[in-house]
């Protein structure tokens, strides 16, 4: 058993603590956000993450939160740090919650290890440990140990990796943060501070590339009459390919993927090398929420003003509250730049879109969302949209036109009930 201090408490930081805790470790959390601490304190979950809250419960015992840094690394034995890194406006990655975190981390005694889980740029620990020596750190070791965890599956992720990245430029450090794992039944990756950072970004942006890749398939189906869903399907079993991330539809979101992407095409650009793969990658993404507003218009002429579009789904993908860069806003803000009502529902990220997109109207159930409407466009694949009553939703529409931006309902049936069903890459 060790004694752990989680910076942050969101999403990685969350489902770290109660995981870690849940492994047998004693865990303090820290957050800025009194609110969240207070909520936390009293066993609430500020995050819509399936199994968190019961984890979270289950492991009280060992497992509690506070907003004072001198508390929380009182007890930490290992600090891992788990504050966001969102995107600038240049791109790049924004550290400054990291720089604000290892300002309040108190110069103290003890063998300690600083572990880095947020996603920061190679050459971010170099930096980080270049400051801690200067401010007189010397029994503090660093290392690198990136988190791929998804939103959704968050628990098991973390519970059942595929691997654990374990970076530091000492061996000691490297057992030692390893060995906090070691109930799982995982492999463990043992490198350098700059592989292990830069094994974090490849990943991430490797399956952007392949989400992409698949995507401009798919408008080449469309183009010429292939099925993208059947073009994946003979993709995938071929296992130098496989069958993951190949699902077409109107482009990646998230906390993750968009950030993580331009922040690697930006670190290459700092660093004198221009990466043109992932500029393609990125400018796909952005064209692919955009298609839908064109078949919108081919269904219902070039003037959208006036007309009322319901969206379902504003997560970025289902079983998560997250957001963070979700097709949705792109399309809703599209759409009401082109003057149409939009009227949104989903499940549970409501209230963290309505600062976002304060004009648009919030339903309280998917049917009602679909009252009037003359188009609807599945955004967000969740259990209850691909369930949902069709035929009865049909009747509630003014005209029967799905868009599916996640090739996620069964076009055949809904075009039997008298839809005008649109999916993405499949012919029509
Ligand atoms: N969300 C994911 O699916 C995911 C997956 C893998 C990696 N990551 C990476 O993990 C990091 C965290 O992501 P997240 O989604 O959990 O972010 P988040 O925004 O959900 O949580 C960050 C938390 O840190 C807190 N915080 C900010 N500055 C702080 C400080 N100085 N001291 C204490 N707390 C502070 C915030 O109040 C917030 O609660 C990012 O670098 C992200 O790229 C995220």
């Amino acid at each position: 058993m060790s004694r752990l201090a989680i910076i942050g408490a969101g999403y990685v930081g969350l489902v770290t603590a109660a995981c870690m805790a849940q492994l047998g470790h004693e865990v303090i959390g820290l957050d800025i956000d009194p609110e969240r601490v207070r909520l936390l304190n009293q066993g609430g979950v500020p995050i819509f993450e399936p199994g968190l809250a019961e984890l979270i419960a289950a492991n009280q015992e060992r497992l509690r939160f506070t907003t004072d840094p001198a508390e929380a690394h009182a007890t930490g034995e290992f600090v891992f740090l788990c504050v966001d890194t969102p995107p600038t406006y240049s791109g790049d990655a924004d550290l400054t919650r990291i720089w604000q975190a290892i300002e309040s981390m108190p110069l103290s005694d003890g063998d300690r290890v600083l572990v880095t889980k947020s996603t920061v740029p190679v050459g971010t620990g170099a930096s980080v440990q270049a400051e801690l020596a200067r401010r007189g750190f010397v029994r503090l070791d660093y290392c690198s140990n990136p988190e791929f965890l998804r939103e959704g599956t968050a628990i098991q992720d973390f519970m059942h990796p595929d691997r654990v990245v374990v970076g530091s430029n000492e061996a000691a450090t490297r057992a030692r943060v390893a060995a906090l794992y070691g109930p799982l039944d995982t492999t463990i990756v043992e490198t350098n501070v700059a592989s292990a950072e830069m094994i974090k970004y490849a990943s991430n942006a490797f399956l952007a590339t392949k989400i992409s890749f698949i995507n401009e398939i798919a408008n080449v189906c469309e183009a010429t009459g292939a099925d993208v869903r059947t073009v994946a399907h003979g993709m995938g079993l071929d296992k130098r390919i496989g069958p993951h991330f190949l699902q077409a539809g109107i482009g990646y979101g998230g906390s993750c993927f968009p950030k993580d992407v331009s922040a690697l095409k930006q670190l290459a650009g700092n660093s004198g090398y221009h990466f043109q793969l992932l500029t393609a990658v990125l400018e796909v993404n952005e064209l692919q929420k955009r298609r839908v507003i064109g078949k919108l218009k081919r269904h219902l002429g070039d003037q959208l003003r006036g007309l009322r579009i319901a969206l379902l789904g504003l997560a970025f993908k289902p079983n998560t509250d997250d957001i963070r860069e979700a097709s949705a806003i792109v399309l809703a803000s599209r759409l009401l730049a082109e003057g149409a009502e939009i009227v949104v529902f989903d499940p549970v990220a409501m209230e963290n879109a309505r600062s976002l997109l304060p004009s648009i109207m919030y339903a309280s159930t998917a049917e009602e969302a679909l009252v009037g409407a003359d188009a609807c466009v599945l955004v967000t694949e969740w259990a209850e949209f691909v369930h949902l009553d069709w035929a009865g939703a049909k009747d509630l529409m003014r005209r029967p036109l799905l868009i599916d931006g996640r090739n996620a309902l069964d076009g055949e049936t809904l075009v039997g009930l008298g839809f005008t069903y649109e999916g993405v890459g499949i012919p029509q």
